[in-house]
């Protein structure tokens, strides 16, 4: 048979976001030409921080939309830096791709790698414990940007930002939370709200929940937590957690807390989706980029391999999942081994390092 050609928009971004994603690149064309299941086209687009200092603009106007969609996937490092206030780079580049491209399921999963040093197990918690799939809604929300400031030099200065709830896009992402609980072991889906103090949004939120919830009646476990409830159950009883539905913003903050119970954000990926394939998907891990530690050599790929294979299994609809399997094997092989684990996992490997040792298991494994 002939392997499928996969077109790929690679964007470094900023940061070590730059040096994950060219770690990443290394691994999967390591992975297509040892697997020989697929190759990939790789377009590198240099919309970064630094560029948009000179330029004036992070995407091309005009021309950045019919650019992306001429990609199968698009592979992102992260965006941001202190020379540009972090509300400019966010809505210059990432806010504004997961919007155009329809991707309105962020998938965020978590589990203890091999060889992290998970804070969990300090609370006396079995690594399998903690095992959870985040799903983000992605397109509106607290993050849909509807708001303004009015006398915004005064000391009266009045700002707005509004949440937006529709029933269309809590009703897409209830049922995207349901059909993944559905394909994990568990058949198991936890609900996450504030409907007790956020009467509107968060109630039509609650309702349409219900609604979809009666259609996996005896085939998903369902249940529902106030978010401030949650992150206590999240770090004092991991193990009654599966699948997690959330809006934007509470997404974005339990993801965080899930990242670090399970050992590092640097080895945590993210799924931006557009289930209806009608745009390029986007995959990324979910760490910035890291200018503490940027340029140094020394920042952990594991997450935006993580995230590498995420893509590969994405793009293959059900036909890349074992050249996927194979990826992860690889990083946790790579993972178990305190040779080569980075800082933040309590190593002393350079990220070059780290990827020339996942390019050899690769080799190996496939
Ligand atoms: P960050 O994730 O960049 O860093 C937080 C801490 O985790 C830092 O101490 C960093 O050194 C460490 N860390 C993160 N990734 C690591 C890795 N792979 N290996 C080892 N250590 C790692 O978050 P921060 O500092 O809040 O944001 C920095 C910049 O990144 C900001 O401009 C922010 O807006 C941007 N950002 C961009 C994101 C994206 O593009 N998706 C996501 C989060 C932040
Ligand atoms: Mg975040």
């Amino acid at each position: 048979s002939i392997k499928p050609v996969y077109k790929i928009a690679a964007i470094p971004g900023d940061g070590i976001g730059a040096e994950v994603t060219n770690a990443a690149l290394k691994a999967l064309d390591t992975l297509s030409q040892s697997s020989d299941a697929f190759a990939l086209n790789v377009n590198t687009l240099d919309w970064s921080s630094a560029n948009y200092l000179t330029r004036g603009w992070y995407m091309p106007p005009d021309t950045w939309e019919d650019e992306l969609k001429k990609h199968d996937a698009i592979y992102f490092g992260a965006v941001g830096w202190p020379t540009v206030p972090d509300h400019i780079s966010l809505w210059g580049m990432m806010l504004p791709i997961r919007n155009s491209m329809n991707q309105y399921v962020n998938v965020r999963p978590t589990r203890v790698m091999r060889g992290t040093k998970a804070p969990l197990s300090q609370l006396d918690a079995k690594p399998s414990d903690l095992d959870w799939v985040i799903i983000r809604e992605n397109s509106e929300g607290e993050y849909a940007g509807q708001g303004g400031t009015t006398h915004g030099h005064a000391n009266y200065a009045v700002a707005t930002e509004v949440a937006i709830f529709t029933r269309v896009g809590i009703e897409r992402i209830m049922r995207f939370a349901f059909e993944t609980a559905k394909s994990r072991p568990r058949k198991k889906l936890t609900m996450v709200t504030k409907s007790n103090a956020q009467r509107h949004g968060m109630v039509l939120w609650d309702k349409v929940f219900h609604m979809v919830a009666k259609e996996y009646e005896g085939v998903v476990e369902s249940d529902k937590m106030l978010v401030d409830a949650m992150t206590v159950r999240m770090v004092n009883k991991p193990e009654s957690l599966d699948t997690i539905v959330a809006t934007n913003l509470h997404a974005d903050i339990l993801s965080d807390l899930a990242a670090a119970l399970a050992g590092s954000i640097g080895i945590a990926p993210s799924s931006n989706l557009d289930p209806t394939r009608s745009c390029p998907s986007m995959f990324e891990p979910i760490h910035g980029s890291a200018p503490d530690i940027a340029g140094k050599g020394i920042c952990n790929p594991v997450g935006a391999f993580w995230s590498a294979a995420e893509m590969v299994r994405w793009l293959g609809q059900g036909k890349l999942d074992q050249v996927a399997d194979q990826f992860m094997e690889a990083i946790e092989n790579v993972t178990g081994d305190p040779k080569t684990r980075t800082g933040d996992m309590g190593g002393q490997a350079k990220t070059d390092e780290v990827t020339d040792a996942i390019c050899r298991e690769i080799e190996r494994i496939c």
